[in-house]
């Protein structure tokens, strides 16, 4: 795992969105796997502002999101659907119909997942994959547990999650209970994996990240495994 160490967040986040930028120059209909939560929102309005400046074009990328709430309604002002039009697809030149993210609303969730990770296949795999990392450790939302799953599938969000998750709703009793997310094999696909992490709350988690143990309690050590992973962190996050 290759380490870039950054000052800050905003760093952080340049340095992530320089690396999206190459890709597309690279390759301009990648398949991009995003990710939401607090951490990329920094990328991803760096990478609005290299659009605009005409610098990365959008126009031929397909994207997959690693998860979503279930069930939840796409028009929840707290669904990864509202999230992901919000910080980054209303805003630079992509066609929303190459957007995938799972569908909070399927009433057979677990057909859902199949056809998502069908999706996925057909796509021909993620090229490059963003993560944030929670704090227990967790990516997607695969949380630690004996076993994991490999592919999409539904899942119970540990209280760890759930506290964590819950400023961003009303209340703690808000924050559904449940999510549908890329499995571990989904992810570990990808051709390159660069993860986020920012601020003191992930120095734990981080610091499982750099150790040689690769254990389940902490999913995104698995990473570990990954021939062309990149984790992005400011000294916070690094701490330990
Ligand atoms: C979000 C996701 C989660 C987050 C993680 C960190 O799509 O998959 O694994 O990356 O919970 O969240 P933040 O960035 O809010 O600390």
């Amino acid at each position: 795992m290759k380490v870039i160490l950054c000052e800050n967040y905003d760093e952080m986040s340049a340095k992530a969105a320089n690396i999206f930028a190459a890709q597309l120059t690279l390759k301009p209909d990648s398949i991009l796997g995003l990710a939401t939560g607090s951490t990329p929102v920094g990328m991803y309005k760096k990478l609005i502002e290299k659009n605009e400046a005409g610098e990365i074009d959008f126009s031929a990328v397909r994207t997959f999101n690693l998860d979503e709430y279930y069930p939840i309604k796409r028009d929840n002002s707290q669904s990864y659907f509202t999230f992901m039009n919000e910080n980054l697809f209303s805003h630079v030149n992509i066609d929303i119909n190459n957007t995938c993210i799972p569908n909070g609303e399927a009433e057979d969730a677990e057909k859902e997942c199949k056809e998502y990770e069908k999706m996925l296949a057909e796509a021909g795999g993620v090229d490059l994959q963003v993560l944030g990392i929670g704090q227990n450790g967790h990516i997607g939302f695969n949380e630690p547990d004996e076993k994991l799953e490999s592919y999409t599938h539904v899942t119970g969000l540990t209280e760890s999650t759930i506290n964590a998750n819950a400023r961003f709703f009303d209340s703690v009793n808000d924050v559904p209970t449940k999510g549908i997310t890329m499995g571990m094999a989904s992810i570990m696909s990808a051709k390159k994996i660069v993860i986020l992490a920012s601020g003191e709350s992930k120095k734990d988690a981080v610091k499982a990240l750099l150790d040689d143990k690769i254990t389940t309690s902490v999913p995104a050590t698995l990473l570990k495994t990954h021939p062309d992973v990149i984790l992005i962190c400011d000294k916070e996050a690094y701490a330990l």
